[in-house]
């Protein structure tokens, strides 16, 4: 085998299908072992990665397994695990610690160890090569070491692997030029790093600038509200402008893994190390998270008009995903947004054509096929993912309210978050 692939999830599971695909074999490790026997069966779980291509993977060599033994030598582990929040909000690196136990069992010299998790600056310096090293081997030395950040969009038509440049950074410049070589088998573009803090760092950037300008606008959303100001077109008047400005948009809050987790590992590590805050990065998430707490305030307004109670109102939510036309739940400002107006004693429903169950604090919110049908009856339908199966236009005009937390209805029909 060349190639051992750690954690076979949204980041694991397409990095296999494009190593696969340059000819490398490839050992996919995880621990879930249902993870693995779907795999096995040619089942995916990754929105991005149809079952046609595991079975394509699967006929090119790659290897699924959930048992360490069988991992056997290679050239090359790449650790692509999960970096939650800890019970206490910080970094809860656990994933990444067994993981690299894992690789520090099979370690020999000339391998290339590369970590592609999202995680604080000094992590694979820190917290990696320690661990690699009580084998005897020296990183830079005997084994070469790196960090890579993974940058995939899911549900992302247009970008995907193979065209979005991959940051590099090794813990010597002949590490960089040897992870550089792994990725160039498959990537088009690699842009190497100083090192693996700057490669840390430049991911935690990228979700933390996303982080910012999200909270600068749903802050806009507000007093803009207030105001009598329709955001929407002011954003698309400013976006006109050809240079020094890029869009971004309010909503409901933010979800999936990025935006709202990822900014934590860089406040945590300034805080840990140097003791003072982050500042646009807290303040950000302190407007972020008030977000679905606003929208159901919106709704009890919308009622209220028309002398309506929110305890005992059916409030139906279009689209429970973090990301609109994927599966992908993690994180999504929906579920806040239920439990608000659960508090708030709503009766809700959902439609999700991605989604066949959903739960809210253990809670079972009762799904309906009847898009058009639930629409009408519903005392008001919450646009929150806007997948490409909704006309949120002529949904809003045959409901009885509609709020639209996405900015995509033109009708008078629609109030607009
Ligand atoms: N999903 C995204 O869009 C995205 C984008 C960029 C970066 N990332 C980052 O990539 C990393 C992985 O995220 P993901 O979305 O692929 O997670 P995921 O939950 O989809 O998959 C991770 C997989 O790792 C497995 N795993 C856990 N511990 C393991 C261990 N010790 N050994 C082997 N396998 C183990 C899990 O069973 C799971 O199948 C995270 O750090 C995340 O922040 C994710």
């Amino acid at each position: 085998m060349d190639v051992v692939i750690l954690g076979l999830g949204y980041v694991g599971l397409p990095l296999a299908r494009a190593a696969t695909g340059a000819g490398l074999t490839v050992v996919g490790f995880d621990t879930d072992a249902s993870v693995v026997a779907s795999l096995a069966a040619g089942r995916s779980h990754v929105d991005d990665v149809p079952g046609d291509d595991v079975d394509r993977m699967l006929a090119s060599g790659f290897h699924p397994t959930a048992e360490e033994s069988a991992i056997g030598p290679v050239d090359t582990a790449v650790i692509c695990v999960p970096t939650p929040l800890s019970t206490d909000g910080g970094p809860d690196l656990s994933a990444v610690i067994a993981a690299t136990r894992t690789v520090a069992r099979i370690l020999r010299a000339g391998m290339l160890v590369i970590l592609e998790s999202t995680t604080f600056p000094g992590t694979t310096d820190e917290i990696v090569r320690p661990i690699l090293e009580e084998s005897g081997l020296i990183a830079g030395r005997d084994f070469h070491l790196a960090f890579s950040p993974e940058r995939i969009d899911p549900g992302n038509k247009k970008y995907g692997p193979h065209n979005t440049p991959k940051v590099v950074g090794g813990f010597t410049p002949a590490c960089t030029r040897r992870a550089a070589d792994f990725y160039g088998r498959f990537v088009e573009t690699v842009v190497p790093t100083k090192g693996t803090r700057e490669a840390e760092t430049a991911k935690l950037l990228e979700n933390t600038y996303r982080h910012i300008n999200i909270a600068l606008v749903n802050e806009m959303a507000r007093f803009c509200h207030e105001l009598g100001i329709d955001l929407w077109d002011v954003i698309r008047a400013a976006a006109s402008k050809p240079f020094g400005f890029q869009p971004f948009h309010p909503g409901p809050g933010v979800g999936g893994h990025c935006i709202p987790i990822d900014p934590h590992y860089l406040s945590y590590k300034v805080r840990a190390k140097l003791g003072y805050p982050f500042r646009f990065v807290e303040l950000a998430q302190e407007i972020n998270a008030t977000m679905p707490a606003y929208v159901a305030r919106r709704v009890q307004d919308m009622l209220n008009e028309a002398g309506l109670a929110t305890n005992g109102a059916s409030v139906l939510l279009l689209g429970v995903t973090y990301k609109p036309n994927i599966a992908d739940q993690r994180e999504s400002p929906a579920t806040p947004l239920a439990r608000h107006l659960h508090a708030l004693g709503a009766k809700l429903t959902y439609h999700d054509p991605y989604v066949t169950d959903w739960s809210v604090a253990g809670v079972e919110v009762l799904g309906t096929d009847d898009l058009e049908g639930a629409v009408a009856n519903a005392d008001v339908v919450i646009l929150v993912q806007d997948h490409d199966r909704y006309d949120a236009d002529a949904l809003a005009r045959i409901a009885k309210r509609f709020f639209d937390t996405r900015g995509v209805t033109t009708t008078d029909d629609a109030r607009r978050l």
